[in-house]
């Protein structure tokens, strides 16, 4: 069999542990694939005293990166660390010393993957990523490998398992959105602090990186329009589940005459399609391609041995030398591709769902209506349940479905119709997808 390939690997956390079980324990299985021995040489974390979820080698541990850049039989890292400082500096030190880099750190690579991978071409060195996006669903290798054929059309992901699990246990449970989220918590699907996957940072993240690969434009997360689902009440859970909807968080990419719509929302999706079934912590991609049609990918987007599958996959394609090969040619995070533009969000047509808190009296509707009207909104559907109480001047939920407009329409139209002295709240709207 051919020599080892030596790996280094950045933090031994969750995702860190679970690599080096799958190297520590599968020895056997992984040479096969690689057709020669992965050995996992060293293991760079902060502090050395802490407990492990797999017993290392003795020697291997060490809170020195510099063993792991100047060890030449180290061919490749492995960054499991997480966040855009440390792991940012050792990224680039790993490329300019040499080794190839394997990394699941999403925000690393929206935030600074220009500056990685033109490191990356200096240094004649690859990286590769499948673990950043959709945790143990090789979307990307889908992407770039195995629809490469294919101009993609359209993608729609759910790409956060903590806010699936709480829109999922909010849906079925009628649970507070409070509630679910501490249940969450303690499963270990959220993290203590969850705000960066909550408010779609996180997600956002994960399609500037589907943008680039899908794609090839350059976007930051900055640059997606992005809601997350800290504020969704279960009243517009409720309706949607009424009018044959149930709400996820998606990630959405539209490629219509060489214009690209990106956007981060809790959408209305019909519950009969394939994205409406993911339930809990799962996350799944549909995407539509001009020469194959729908595909849909679907499994477990987070958690130690499921990201772990998808960064050893990556360390074995770095060991027979496949990423490189193709780390080449892709010339990912290179500049914008020609003949790609995006499409600024008030210019994306959508069907809209519009909850709006109106006093209960003659008159409102016509009102409401003649608002949307004027902004060229014609309405599908109305939901207005009667009011239980008799006395005037109480307050009822209208809800309004709309036909397709454009989202810079809409939005002026919601804010004349919350200037209506009949409308008592600020109305809540979200994107319906068909
Ligand atoms: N968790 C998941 O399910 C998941 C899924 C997909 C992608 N990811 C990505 O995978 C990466 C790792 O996530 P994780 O959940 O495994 O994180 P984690 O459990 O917090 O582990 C981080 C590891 O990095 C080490 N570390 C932190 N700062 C360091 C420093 N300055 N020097 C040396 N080592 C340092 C820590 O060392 P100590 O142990 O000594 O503190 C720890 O071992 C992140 O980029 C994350 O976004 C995670």
């Amino acid at each position: 069999m051919a020599e080892p390939f030596g790996i280094g690997l950045l933090g031994c956390g969750t995702v860190g542990s679970g690599v080096a079980k799958l190297l520590l324990e599968q020895p056997g299985r992984l040479a096969a694939r690689a057709g020669r021995p992965l050995v996992l040489r060293r293991v760079v974390v902060r502090d050395p005293r802490k407990p492990r979820d797999v017993a290392l080698p003795p020697g291997v541990l060490t809170t020195d990166l510099g063993e792991v850049l100047g060890d030449p039989a180290i061919q490749c890292v492995a960054e499991l660390v997480g966040g855009t400082t440390w792991a940012r500096q050792a990224v680039l030190q790993a490329l300019a010393a040499g080794k190839h880099v394997v990394t699941a750190n999403k925000a690393l690579l929206a935030e600074h993957g220009a500056e990685v991978f033109a490191t990356a071409r200096r240094h004649g060195r690859a990286v590769a990523f499948e673990a950043s996006v959709g945790g143990g669903i090789p979307i990307i290798a889908a992407l770039s490998q195995g629809l490469a054929a294919n101009q993609i059309t359209s993608l729609q992901g759910i790409l956060n398992g903590t806010c699936n699990f709480i829109l999922t246990g909010m849906t079925e449970n009628g649970s507070a959105y409070a509630d679910v989220l501490a249940e969450a918590q303690r499963r270990g699907y959220a993290e203590a602090d969850p705000t960066l996957d909550v408010n779609g940072t996180d997600t956002a993240q994960k399609l500037a990186i589907l943008a680039h690969i899908a794609f090839g434009v350059d976007v930051l997360p900055s640059a997606i329009e992005c809601r997350g689902i800290a504020d969704m009440q279960q009243a517009d859970l409720r309706f949607a589940q009424e009018l044959g909807y149930t709400v996820k968080l998606l990630a959405e990419a539209w490629l219509r005459d060489g214009q690209l719509a990106l956007h981060v929302s809790p959408v209305l999706v019909r519950r009969l399609t394939p994205l409406a079934q993911v339930r809990g912590a799962y996350n799944a991609i549909h995407v539509v391609g001009d020469a194959v049609g729908d595909t849909l990918y679907y499994g477990r987007g987070a958690g130690q041995m499921p990201t772990a599958s998808a960064v050893v996959a990556d360390l074995i394609d770095m060991a027979i030398g496949r990423a490189q090969r193709s780390f080449q040619t892709s010339r990912l995070w290179a500049g914008q591709e020609a003949g790609i533009t995006l499409l600024p969000a008030h210019s994306v047509r959508s069907r809209f769902y519009l909850r709006l808190l109106v006093v209960d009296q003659p008159g409102v509707m016509a009102e409401v209506t003649r608002v949307l009207a004027q902004h060229h909104i014609s309405i599908a559907s109305v939901v207005q349940h009667e009011s239980l109480d008799e006395h005037e001047g109480d307050t009822v939920p209208l809800v309004i479905m709309t036909h397709t407009t454009l989202t810079g329409h809409f939005r002026a139209a919601v804010a004349g119709v919350d200037r209506l002295p009949c409308v008592m709240a600020p109305s809540v709207y979200y994107p319906v997808a068909d």
